[in-house]
């Protein structure tokens, strides 16, 4: 596990990007993506780029479950208005969270994923370390699946909801071991918010009760934090 600490998300958002940009010359095909307020600053670099997208494929981690994709605050939403509307993808997947059968759709997006291995997979984290929506306690191994969400996850979303009974209480996500697979993973954060969590995730053990502390097991895993995010950490 590789820890580089920036001076802001803006300087972030770069590193990432030029972790892309030479992943794209070296052949990547297929970008695993994720949402939230922390790949914007990298979204924006992407879009300001003269990259092409076009003949590359992304995997989405995870969406609400029963949100209408049309919803400003669904996942597919989200996506189209960072990133897709202006840069297009050859194919971009975002999981179903609508699906009369959440599980089968769970099934037919590992099936994606098996035919479409990550490349570079690109992650920002929760407060209590949830990676994608893998919430503490969720199995190391586990491929897509439905997830309920815990009251932290529900306090930190509720800023993008009128009210917080409209935050959803179900996702379907992409699980650790499908995220593991990803042959490069870039996770970022930023703030003091994540403090506690990045220290856990680097300098404690690995354990289902901190999910992205999974990636001290993987390869290629590179963690981006600010001085804030940082702060806690030993050395
Ligand atoms: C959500 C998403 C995660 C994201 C996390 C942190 O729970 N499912 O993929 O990493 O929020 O969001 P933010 O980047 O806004 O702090």
């Amino acid at each position: 596990m590789q820890v580089k600490i920036v001076k802001d998300k803006t300087e972030g958002g770069q590193v990432a990007f030029d972790l892309i940009k030479k992943g794209i010359e070296n052949g990547a095909k297929v970008l695993g993506l994720a949402t939230g307020s922390t790949p914007i600053p990298l979204y924006q670099d992407m879009i300001a780029s003269d990259l092409d997208f076009s003949n590359l494929v992304s995997v989405n981690l995870d969406e609400y479950v029963g949100l209408p994709e049309d919803n400003e605050q669904s996942y597919h939403q989200f996506m189209k208005d960072n990133l897709f509307n202006k840069k297009p993808f050859a194919h971009s997947y975002v999981p179903n969270g609508n699906a009369a059968d959440i599980d089968e759709a769970a099934k037919e997006y590992d099936q994606i994923i098996a035919d479409n291995p990550i490349d570079i997979q690109i992650l920002g984290i929760g407060r209590n370390g949830h990676i994608g929506f893998n919430e503490p306690g969720s199995d190391l191994n586990s491929t897509t699946h439905k997830v309920k969400l815990t009251e932290s996850t529900i306090e930190a979303n509720k800023r993008f909801f009128d009210d917080e009974k409209d935050v959803p209480r179900y996702a379907i996500s992409m699980g650790i071991g499908s995220i593991m697979k990803g042959k490069q993973i870039i996770l970022m954060a930023y703030g003091e918010d994540k403090a506690d969590a990045i220290k856990a995730t680097i300098e404690g053990p690995v354990t289902d009760h901190v999910p992205a502390s999974v990636l001290q097991n993987h390869k290629d895993a590179i963690i981006i934090v600010d001085e804030a995010a940082a702060s806690k950490l030993s050395k």
